[in-house]
């Protein structure tokens, strides 16, 4: 039986009236790659800091490598490895001394520390740069120091916040095969992410998380099965004369939970129902629209999946407060899965 390497039970943590993190429950499996997907704001760094005892939950429970996290937090601490949101580095220091520095505060005996240096360095594919000033270092460069650093005390556990933010298409690459191999070498990885390519290509199972709650939760492949299962649909279309009223009479229709507008012409509708569609094309064309092409894929992507669960488009996220999105006022979507 696979053991669980995290257990978390009805976590909150408020700050003030703010509800960041609201009554969270899951698991993660010894071994996983697990994916926390979600926009700005949505609680993904905050869950990750109550889970390597950086802050305290308001409620609930958790269990980290078999520790209570209250309880046990020293113990959490010697199991896990956090690759946070901002890299800490010394710029004047070579990549080699910043990694002593960091082992010694790890009280890594001075042989295995080197050792495990250089297996790290290799890791990483960077041996011939072991002796670089990390201010030489391109931000890709600098990131996978970040990241073996993490690996120092050889954890069990690896967090990973938004790992690939800011790096270029070849540097994430080179991260994601990065994190691949360090989970085949026996590390369970949690990563948070709000690129669906990153959580489709890494994660064996993803949490979609949105204001601190978990819309969905299954793996990437299931997740993408369910809206094209279930009477939930997402499609396209495209109107060569979209108008705000027309956009806004969509969003009224009973049929349809939610609607993103990807530019001045596309839409993406999700509905729910077996005559969606039709009820659609035909308010469109009710109200003068001009179709110019209707999609709908069977292929769904988990950017449909996280439109149908939270009614939203991530790349919407940074607007959300200037132009509300519609959100559906009748029954929750039946896709959604725990
Ligand atoms: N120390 C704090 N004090 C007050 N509010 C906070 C604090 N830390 C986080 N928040 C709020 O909690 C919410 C969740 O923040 P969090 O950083 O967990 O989001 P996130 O999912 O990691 O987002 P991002 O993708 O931007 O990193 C945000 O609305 C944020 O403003
Ligand atoms: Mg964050």
């Amino acid at each position: 039986m696979t053991k669980n390497a995290i257990e978390v039970n009805n976590l909150t943590k408020k700050f003030k009236d703010f509800t960041a993190v609201d009554n969270l429950y899951l698991t993660v499996k010894e071994g996983e790659i697990f994916g926390f997907l979600g926009p700005n704001g949505a609680g993904k760094s905050t869950t990750i800091r109550m889970l390597c005892t950086l802050a305290q939950p308001t409620s609930g429970s958790a269990k980290v490598a078999g520790y209570d996290l209250i309880k046990d937090s020293a113990k959490i601490r010697q199991n896990i490895g956090l690759v946070a949101e901002k890299m800490i580095m010394y710029d004047r220091l070579t990549a080699a001394e910043n990694l002593r520095f960091f082992g010694k505060l790890y009280s890594i005996p001075k042989q295995r520390l080197e050792e495990r240096i250089n297996e790290l360095f290799q890791l990483v594919d960077m041996q011939e740069w072991k002796n670089t000033q990390i201010n030489k270092f391109s931000t890709g460069m600098k990131q996978r120091i970040n990241v073996i650093r993490a690996l120092l005390p050889e954890p069990k556990i690896l967090f990973m916040d938004e790992p690939t933010l800011g790096l270029d298409p070849q540097t994430t690459f080179s991260i994601r095969d990065i994190t691949r191999q360090i989970n085949q070498d026996g590390v369970t990885v949690i990563l948070t992410t709000h690129a669906m390519t990153e959580a489709e290509a890494l994660s064996d199972r993803v949490a979609i998380i949105d204001h601190g709650k978990i819309a969905a939760l299954d793996t990437p492949e299931n997740l993408k099965n369910m809206i094209s299962q279930g009477d939930a649909n997402v499609f396209g279309t495209k109107i060569s004369n979209l108008t705000s009223e027309l956009v806004n009479k969509i969003k009224s229709m009973d049929v349809v939970t939610a609607v993103a507008q990807q530019d001045d012409y596309n839409l993406k509708i999700s509905a729910q129902g077996e005559n969606a569609l039709n009820e659609i094309i035909d308010t469109i064309r009710d109200e003068g629209g001009n179709i110019a092409s209707v999609t709908n894929s069977n292929e769904s992507t988990l950017e449909d999946v996280f439109l149908a669960v939270t009614g939203k488009q991530m790349r919407d996220q940074a607007t959300e407060k200037a132009t509300p999105v519609h959100h559906r006022h009748g029954p929750a979507p039946k896709a959604r899965v725990r």
